[in-house]
């Protein structure tokens, strides 16, 4: 073979290996991407008078999408509500062509009325909730005296268990039991984020309350290593957000990582018993929180009020020396 012969078959040698190479590696990354949970499109419109953080998750694909932690606007002085914020998001769901397949709840709110019942009306998306739920109707069913209400869960289209899934579209949703706030909450896990309803707060800010009835300091701290044990990257999504001590702006996402690393009360190193004595000397300090006692009797009722009497008329009850 001739000299130039030989530097021919090498270059094709070379190309074909180059060629190959560039295969291997987009075969690489399509399978890692197939590995990858997939990305929901995650809007916040965030409540400021409750500092309440409402979603609006869509699966970019099929354009199905749900809505978590939704809120009514009520003024409690007067009584009055309004759909103000709920239509926000129902906007948005216009101008963006999606279709609301849900309407979840991480938990029954103490602190804003939620919007469900609303958002069903328009939608006709099921609200749905953790499968405990029971536990706090048979709780506060005799402190508001909410007779009309049986407490099995039946006010809500669906009770969601640990473990179970369902879908948005083609987004995989895993349901988590993370009680401690109220032993009926639940996380949401959509693809590579969880929402975690009131688990946990910014890391600046640190946990939720645990002192309401059915709370438990312990329990939370264990639902809390649960998912700080999912993957660092997790996008996680709070419920709330009240800034912090120099911070002056509203933030209600963070990472499993951000938390582990430096949540004020409940990062990695911290123990339960200190996390427990530290919730329960902050909790004996805190107030019940403004629209405790509409919140509880609407949303325990899946976002309805009490029954109306004979005239039409519609009431809240405020139990006294209950709370
Ligand atoms: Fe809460």
């Amino acid at each position: 073979m001739t000299a130039s012969g030989q530097a021919e078959r090498d270059k094709r040698r070379a190309e074909a290996l180059r060629q190959n190479l560039g295969k291997r590696k987009a075969q690489a990354r399509a399978r890692t991407e197939a590995a990858a949970p997939a990305r929901a499109d995650i809007d916040c419109f965030f409540h400021e008078p409750t500092f309440t953080a409402t979603y609006l998750v869509a699966d970019p694909e099929s354009g199905e999408a749900a809505i978590v932690d939704s809120v009514l606007d009520y003024e409690g002085s007067s009584g009055r509500t309004r759909t103000t914020h709920a239509e926000k998001v129902l906007a948005a769901v216009e101008k963006r062509g999606l279709k609301v397949a849900w309407i979840l709840e991480t938990h029954v709110h103490a602190d804003h009325l939620s919007a469900s019942q609303h958002l069903k009306k328009v939608t006709g998306a099921p609200i749905g909730i953790g499968s405990d739920v029971p536990l706090v109707q048979k709780t506060f069913r005799p402190m508001f005296g909410a007779w009309d209400m049986i407490p099995d869960g039946s006010q809500f289209d669906r009770l969601f268990a640990e473990g179970e899934r369902f879908r948005i579209g083609g987004l995989e949703v895993e349901v988590m039991h993370t009680p401690g706030h109220t032993p009926a909450c639940i996380t949401y896990r959509i693809g590579d984020a969880i929402f975690v309803g009131d688990t946990m707060f910014m890391p600046d800010y640190g946990s939720a309350r645990c002192d309401f009835p059915g709370g438990d300091a312990a329990v939370l701290y264990r639902s809390v290593r649960r998912l700080l044990s999912l993957p660092g990257e997790t996008r996680m999504f709070l419920c709330h957000d009240y800034k912090a001590p120099g911070r002056d702006r509203f933030v209600w996402e963070t990472t499993v990582q951000a938390q582990r690393d430096g949540n004020l009360h409940v990062r990695e190193g911290v123990t339960e018993a200190e996390f427990v004595k530290l919730r329960r000397e902050r909790d004996a300090k805190l107030s019940m929180p403004a629209l405790i006692l509409p919140s509880v009797q609407v949303n325990m009722r899946a976002g309805r009020f009490p029954p109306a009497e004979a005239d039409g008329s519609v009431h809240i009850r405020i139990p006294i020396d209950r709370f």
